[in-house]
């Protein structure tokens, strides 16, 4: 039987409206905090040591590891012949990094003009295969060193990999030589789906380099926001890139991340910056992972870029 408080959380989220306010009452104020900074990277390496763990490696996941998927219970994959040859030696990012840019795709976004500013970052991360074609250049940028891919858009977008590989490929060129970060130890379709964009990109020789998430690295992460009160089934993408970027970054600032469906104009506003289909409202929580990263904004630790750039 579900009781009304499984239904409704204990905690109310403050209106939309009510955070609209509190964004413009804090105005472009901002004082980085060094001590906020080093605090979050110490707890981030204590907790879920993303210099090391972030992808699976030949280091961290030798042949006969079992790997546990974070997205379902008793889902298991042991390192074999076949996938081990397929992970990167060690962490390849040059660390520390310098200056980093979370991207979200929030509608926030639209007419933002922030491309300039998040195109001079050290280091861009960007979700889920975003579209960074000319219409949307001057908001969102153009440069792109890691980028996400959960293997559902590869289903969705590109009929699996089964007869639209070139099609995948050529919308890959966007992102340059970067990172591709794929979930391929997660939810169990996502296994084959990820390989398959591996051996896609492979196979024309593409500029991109595949690293796999490491599901242990979700699953810490996962727990470190749930201690910090996220209660979410599974964190948004853009938190987890946040969390890697405390981590690895000296500093970071964060563009797209609104998920709120009024702008700061009070104007209704999609909710990515390239269409408006919503996300499941039971799935992620991203208005309360928005408090936490507002929280770390106001305090020093992030810098959160919601209005228009300058
Ligand atoms: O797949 P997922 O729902 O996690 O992400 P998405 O819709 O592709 O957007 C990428 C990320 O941007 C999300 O994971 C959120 O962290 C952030 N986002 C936001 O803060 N506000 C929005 N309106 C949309 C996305």
């Amino acid at each position: 039987v579900l009781c009304w408080f499984y239904v409704y959380p204990a905690y109310r989220l403050p209106r939309d409206k009510d955070i609209v306010d509190e964004v413009l009452r804090q105005g472009d104020a901002w004082t980085k905090n060094q001590t906020g900074i080093d605090l979050y990277r110490k707890l981030l390496s204590e907790c879920c040591d993303p210099g090391r763990m972030f992808a699976v490696t030949k280091e961290n996941s030798p042949m006969g590891k079992v790997l546990w998927y974070d997205g379902e219970f008793y889902h298991s994959h042991t390192v074999n012949n076949e996938t081990y040859r397929l992970f990167v030696q060690d962490n390849p990012l040059q660390l520390p990094l310098k200056k980093c840019a979370v991207v979200g795709n929030g509608g926030i976004l639209r007419h933002s003009k922030c491309g300039r500013d998040i195109d001079q970052a050290d280091f861009i991360m960007r979700c889920n295969l975003p579209p960074l074609s000319k219409e949307y250049t001057e908001d969102v940028g153009t440069r792109t060193h890691l980028v996400t891919a959960n293997p559902s858009i590869i289903e969705k977008r590109f009929q699996n990999l089964l007869w639209s590989r070139k099609a995948f490929v050529d919308s890959m060129k966007a992102y340059g030589s970067s990172y591709i970060y794929m979930p391929a130890f997660s939810m169990k379709p996502g296994t084959d789906l990820s390989l398959r964009a591996y051996y896609s990109l492979s196979d024309t020789s593409s500029n991109l380099t595949m690293l796999f998430a490491n599901p242990e690295f979700l699953r810490t992460v996962g727990k470190f926001w749930k201690s910090h009160g996220v209660h979410a089934k599974r964190l948004s993408t853009g938190l987890f890139l946040v969390s890697l970027a405390l981590g690895l970054c000296e500093e970071v600032t964060t563009y797209g991340f609104w998920p709120f469906s009024m702008g700061l104009n009070e104007q209704p506003i999609s909710h990515h910056y390239y269409d408006n289909i919503l996300p499941d409202k039971w799935f992620h929580a991203m208005p309360e992972e928005f408090l936490q990263l507002w929280h770390l904004h106001k305090t020093g630790t992030l810098r959160m870029h919601v209005g228009h750039c300058p």
